[in-house]
């Protein structure tokens, strides 16, 4: 069977039905979540709506007051299918990610001959090397603020905190039950002397930071990007609240070309079901330049992610015959890549 032909059998990621049942028992409340409206689900290539102002969703209190409408105590807008995932369905706990992380992973070497079984210490440090990358694009991070966006359960924030010496990691996440699930797995760190104060994690969108103007030093995001609905928002967003030459690095998987985006929702389900947008990487950081960011470069990494990914899949039984595996199709035929994308504010 080719990588092409892998079944489709479910529209979650393999495993994530098996463990629906057990993730309902800890599900936490995902009241709150709103449709992006359907206007906004744009078609690949096509220019986004111009950025709603901000006060235009919340309105001011008189207005609210006068409507009877609560002000949304929810998380921002987010596509249904966003909602399910990262809410009943909790990504991180399917087998084809590990360790409470939601990425694909780096590894700068093959870990060890191809026939050496990956264990699953393996595939974790996998996807703390991807943070490592992304961290070690800052040249002084001693002492200094920042912030991820589209933080997951926030393990990543922990580790730039722990091994780069910040200041202070804030962890940002539109769906409210990662931020739970941020607070839960970081307990121990958001209470210790040496770090409480330090580590924060907060409800909030990447086309709309809840973060002051000139705040951050080094804005990362791993594996989130390809979510964002409104990328030049995003990129608005990153050159407003870093200070003047604060960095930004974001790592994720882009479409290689327009044509490749517009293949992509044939080859690979997430593309056509909602969760993923087919973000071509030259428009991506054409935003970051058009924000005002200077310095944008752009490395493929897709060496150092799919093969090692697929080897990881093809050694278990419940993952190998599973349409995952044409990540590395996509990646083999030039229809995708990994990327770290790099930019300077100010
Ligand atoms: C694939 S997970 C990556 C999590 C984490 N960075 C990691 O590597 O383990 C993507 C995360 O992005 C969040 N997300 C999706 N759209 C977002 C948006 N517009 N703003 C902020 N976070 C978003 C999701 O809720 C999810 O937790």
């Amino acid at each position: 069977m080719t990588a092409r032909q892998r079944p489709y059998r479910r529209r979650a990621f393999p495993g994530a039905g098996v463990l629906r049942a057990e993730n309902r028992a800890v599900r936490i409340r995902t009241a709150g979540c709103h449709r992006i409206p359907s206007a906004d689900r744009r078609a690949p290539g096509s220019r986004p709506p111009p950025p709603r102002p901000r006060t235009a969703r919340h309105g001011t209190h008189e207005e609210r007051s006068m409507t009877q409408q609560p002000p949304p105590a929810g998380p921002p807008d987010l596509p249904d299918r966003v909602v399910e995932v990262y809410g009943e369905h909790d990504l991180s706990t399917v087998p084809a990610f590990a360790g409470g992380f939601i990425n694909f992973g780096y590894w700068a070497e093959p870990a060890g001959p191809a026939d050496r079984p990956l264990t699953e210490a393996d595939r974790i440090r996998s996807e703390q090397d991807l943070y490592r990358l992304v961290l070690g694009t800052f040249a002084g991070t001693r002492g200094r603020t920042a912030l991820e966006v589209g933080c997951g359960r926030g393990l990543g924030c922990a580790l730039a905190l722990r091994e780069f010496g910040l200041g202070t990691v804030i962890g940002l996440d539109a769906h409210p039950d990662q931020i739970a699930r941020a607070r839960e797995a970081n307990a121990e760190l958001l209470a210790a002397p040496d770090t409480a104060g330090r580590l924060e994690f907060r409800l909030g969108a990447a086309q709309a930071l809840p973060l002051p103007d000139d705040s951050v030093d080094c804005l990362f995001s791993v594996e989130a990007a390809q979510h964002f609905r409104d990328l030049p928002g995003f990129a608005r967003e990153s050159a407003r609240v870093l200070r003047a030459g604060g960095r930004l690095a974001l790592t994720t998987f882009f479409a290689r070309t327009p044509a490749a985006a517009r293949a992509l929702p044939e080859l690979l389900p997430p593309y056509a079901d909602g969760l993923d947008v087919p973000h071509v990487v030259d428009e991506v950081a054409a935003e970051l330049s058009a924000a005002g960011l200077r310095q944008v470069g752009v490395r493929p990494i897709g060496e150092g992610v799919w093969e090692q990914y697929d080897r990881y899949m093809a050694q278990r039984p419940q993952l190998r015959d599973e349409w995952p595996r044409r990540y590395l199709t996509a990646y083999e035929t030039g229809l995708l890549d990994y990327y770290v994308l790099t930019a300077t504010a100010g």
